[in-house]
């Protein structure tokens, strides 16, 4: 949709060198997105809140280089410092197809240092930061030699375009506090090409959520997100389980506006159930989960019927466990983490997370 054959440097008068950098974090969804179509089409909507401290830092780099006819873009990669071959590959890939929009990338040298604020092999999904990250600095590039993102929400919305063609789920990154992503009649402009901030239609004591993020193995996964997605296309179960999330959403989005933390709640955690449900239903089939998890799970159901508490738990495409509870009682929940819960994670780590503000140019 945003294909510009036009988006060409004039070699006569190439632009300065420069570079630019973005602070982009990651994203947990309540109501999930498992299963594609397309190019990184989803199935059925999503819906996330945005957190402030697991992020990714990246820097981009550019000088006019006009390139050799035939020639493909000219890209350095670094990843805390090292030269990084496996994600310079990743990276080029996404580059290149993304020429019909960025034409113009073929006479850039270009140059990606990238970081995580968490440690890398901690198990915590960097897809969406990273590519979220990314997007924007093309999103500045883009505006810096054109000027044609002046445009807050435009910048906004082709960002998060283009984050959606790195990582699906990294397109609803890019907005403070929640975004929605895939079509819905429910909430204007909603669409499957890019996500849509919802921050302004939630009750404020969702704002300050917390999201602690018990790492339960950091071991690369045995089935990728990638491979995941593919196998709902045989799975039994699609059909139905894209008609529930789009009526969960509906549900989400009523408790959301109304600050009822039991609903939503109640919806975190059978989506989360749902979601390795799938993985099991799957053929081949699969379990992403590990005795860690289900020890933690039935824990934090005690927990909320012994104390009251409103602590949920919620997963993403691995085995650890996040921990959803309003800012209110974080003494008490960090507590029950560290006397309970933090026997079941990998050398005691958490990585203690909240909901943020959304990306920003560094
Ligand atoms: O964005 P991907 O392709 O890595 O898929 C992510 C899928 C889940 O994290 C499991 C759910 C979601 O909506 O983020």
């Amino acid at each position: 949709m945003y294909e510009n054959p036009r988006l060409i440097l004039d070699s006569s008068n190439p632009p300065e060198a420069g570079n630019i950098t973005w602070r982009s974090p990651s994203n947990i969804a309540i109501v999930k997105y498992w299963g594609k179509h397309g190019r990184q089409l989803p199935r059925n909507p999503s819906l996330s809140l945005t957190l402030a401290a697991s992020c990714t830092d990246t820097q981009l780099e550019y000088a006019f280089d006009e390139a050799l006819p035939g020639a493909g873009i000219d890209l350095a990669f670094y990843f805390h410092q090292a030269e990084n071959e496996a994600f310079r590959a990743k990276t080029l890939a996404f580059l290149e197809s993304l020429l019909p929009v960025y034409p113009f990338l073929k006479q850039l040298k270009l140059t990606v240092r990238t970081g995580n604020s968490f440690p890398h092999s901690a198990g915590i999904a960097s897809s969406a930061s990273a590519m979220s990250a990314l997007a924007l600095c093309l999103c500045s590039l883009e505006d810096r030699l054109f000027g044609t993102l002046q445009d807050a929400a435009a910048f906004d919305r082709k960002a998060s375009y283009l984050a959606r063609l790195g990582s699906g789920s990294a397109c609803r990154s890019i907005f403070p506090h929640a975004a929605l992503w895939g079509h819905t009649s429910l909430v204007p402009d909603a669409s499957d090409e890019y996500a849509v901030p919802i921050g302004d239609l939630m009750h404020v004591s969702f704002k300050d959520f917390h999201d602690d993020i018990l790492i339960v193995s950091s071991e690369e996964k045995a089935v990728s997100s990638r491979a995941g997605h593919a196998l709902m296309e045989g799975n039994p179960f699609a059909e139905p389980r894209y008609a529930q999330a789009r009526q969960r959403i509906g549900n989400l989005l009523d408790a959301m506006r109304t600050g009822d933390l039991e609903a939503f709640g109640k919806i975190a955690e059978d989506e989360a159930l749902a979601l390795h449900a799938l993985m099991m239903c799957s053929d081949p089939s699969y379990l992403l989960m590990r005795p860690g998890s289900l020890a933690i799970i039935e824990k934090v159901r005690e927990y909320r019927a012994d104390t009251g508490h409103p602590v949920f738990f919620t997963l993403d495409a691995g085995p650890n466990v996040h921990l959803l509870y309003p800012g209110d009682i974080v003494h008490e929940v960090r507590k029950f983490i560290e006397d309970e819960l933090a026997e079941h994670c990998e050398n005691g780590y958490v990585q203690q997370d909240w909901v943020g503000e959304g990306p920003e140019e560094m």
